[in-house]
């Protein structure tokens, strides 16, 4: 797992709301078990309208967790020697309980000005962790481990669905009040067992001090950082755009700014070996532009690392362990002939189809530096999960191209919308499966090893029907018709 559950016989706590290195709060174990890990393995107990266990349930269980201390952290000073165990657990319950809360005093009001501020602190005092965007993506060069001996990444600020415990669960209105709070407290006492340093100089040497006013503007900054992502969705359709000149042909063409995005969950592929536990890249974004012959995707996965074998500022990055391989992503789709949207549903089986609903990927691959490989799009077909991929080697349909900048890729692709080969027709008004794929090459994942997303729709939406658009006035006119009639037939009665 990353991460790796935590160990609680050291009685160190990573989330917490007390002080400096003191003991967290009984409210923090509460709200760790009730509220879960986002981003991690653990889930939430005590989540509103799924709850596994009562308040009360979970309230029972904090001096459980302090009972595998075996560090003395939290007997009560006054315990004698015979009140531990030979393993050197403390036999009774009269537990410590920390009260003290990090001071929230003199907070500084949201505002354009105060994220100007906080985003220039940022650079100074957090940018060699989190990279200037925020995206996670180290710029210190310096690979981190936290106090358990693992690899440890520090958080990418722009996918708030992966913060652990710096997001409040309260009402939307209290939500940017509450979540600004939390952010100032991390940043504050920091995250103990983690490098993550404490940004408020209480003790003695603490070598990352920023001023009380400046952190509170960096936590208005970090909160900014939220409003400007796409969250993944559950089940959304992948709307293209229409244009009527021709398409982009490169990432930075403006235009791209104007499409709609969705985000997408990818996940690791846990059913087939060589199997992926250890994923980092948890979504991918995509805008779709289509003209009358062509239609083009832009995909965007934030990647802490610009994989490409010969870089050795991201090979030292690296687990030791690990080989580096070249970053890719993939588009999926079934052939023309073997899927169905309506009147039934039928699609290829995820994986590279089946032998009887056959699928097309559009590869795109980031190359290397050494040995010297240009990063290349490929067009593959797929014909099941236990089928080598056949790479077209004679087709030359597809234009990719991709950069990576501050912790995120951004990769182009572009192809005829009707491609013959038996590939699928981009006809307006159709609902088509998509998927995807994506290679985090530093962090091992090459072949079947990489993460995933399961068949979404994409769907061009259809010309203005003019049959609607005359349709109605045509109806206006029937109504006032038909009004004309009962109006006729009540003066007829009145006369009568
Ligand atoms: C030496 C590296 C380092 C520096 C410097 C650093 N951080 Fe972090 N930060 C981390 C790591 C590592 C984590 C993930 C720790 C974990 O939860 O396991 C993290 C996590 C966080 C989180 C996520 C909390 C959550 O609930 O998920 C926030 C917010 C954060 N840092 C803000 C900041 C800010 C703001 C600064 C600058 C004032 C900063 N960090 C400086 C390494 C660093």
């Amino acid at each position: 797992m990353y991460p790796k559950p935590r160990d609680f016989s050291l009685g160190l706590f990573k989330y917490k709301t007390s002080p400096g290195t003191l003991l967290p709060r009984d409210e923090d174990l509460f709200n760790t078990i009730k509220q879960g890990l986002p981003g991690t393995a653990m889930p939430g107990w005590g989540i509103k309208g799924r709850a596994l266990l009562t308040d009360d349930q979970i309230h029972s269980l904090v001096p459980v967790i302090k009972g595998f201390d075996i560090t003395q952290a939290w007997s009560p000073e006054s315990a004698e020697d015979e009140d531990f165990d030979d393993d050197g657990f403390y036999i009774k319950t009269d537990f410590q309980i920390i009260t003290d809360n990090e001071p929230l005093n003199s907070q500084v009001p949201y505002s354009d000005d105060s994220v100007t501020k906080g985003k220039e602190a940022f650079i100074k005092s957090c940018k060699e962790c989190h990279g200037v965007a925020g995206r996670g993506n180290i710029t210190s060069g310096k690979k981190l481990e936290d106090d358990w001996g693992n690899r440890i990444w520090p958080r990418d600020l722009t996918k708030p669905w992966t913060w652990r415990a710096t997001q409040s669960s309260v009402s939307a209105e209290q939500e940017q009040d509450e979540t600004i709070k939390a952010i100032y407290t991390r940043l504050s006492i920091g995250i103990p067992g983690t490098p993550m340093p404490a940004h408020r100089a209480i003790e003695e040497g603490n070598k990352d001090p920023v001023s009380l006013e400046d952190r509170w503007h960096i936590a208005n900054y970090v909160y900014s950082l939220r409003l400007n992502t796409t969250q993944p969705e559950d089940g959304p359709v992948v709307t293209g755009l229409k244009v009527e000149d021709s398409l982009p042909d490169s990432i930075t063409d403006d235009r791209w700014e104007q499409v709609p995005a969705t985000t997408l969950h990818l996940v690791p592929n846990i059913i087939k070996d060589e199997r992926l536990f250890t994923p980092l890249n948890d979504a991918i974004t995509v805008r779709t532009l289509y003209n009358q012959n062509e239609i083009a995707f832009l995909l965007e996965v934030n990647d802490r690392t610009e994989s490409r074998p010969g870089i050795d500022y991201f090979t030292d990055l690296q687990d030791a362990n690990l080989e580096m391989y070249p970053d890719a992503v993939a588009i999926q789709f079934p052939h023309q002939e073997d899927y169905m949207s309506a009147p039934m549903v039928e699609k290829p089986l995820y994986r590279h189809g089946d032998n009887k609903h056959n699928t097309t990927i559009w590869y795109w691959n980031a190359g290397g530096v050494d040995p010297a490989r240009e990063p290349a799009g490929a067009l593959l077909d797929g014909s099941g999960p236990d089928k080598k991929l056949a790479m077209r080697m004679d087709d030359n349909s597809l234009a990719a191209n991709g950069t990576w900048k501050e912790g995120q890729w951004r990769i182009m692709m572009k192809r005829p919308r009707d491609s013959g080969n038996g590939d699928v027709v981009f006809s307006e008004g159709t609902f088509i499966p998509i998927s995807f794929a994506n290679w985090d090459g530093s962090n091992g994942e090459m072949g079947s090893k990489h993460t995933l997303s399961t068949w979404y729709w994409l769907v061009l939406p259809p010309e203005t029907d003019k049959i609607k658009v005359y349709g109605l006035p045509a109806g206006i006119a029937l109504l006032v018709f038909m009004l004309g009639l009962m109006l006729v037939s009540n003066q007829r009665r009145k006369n009568h």
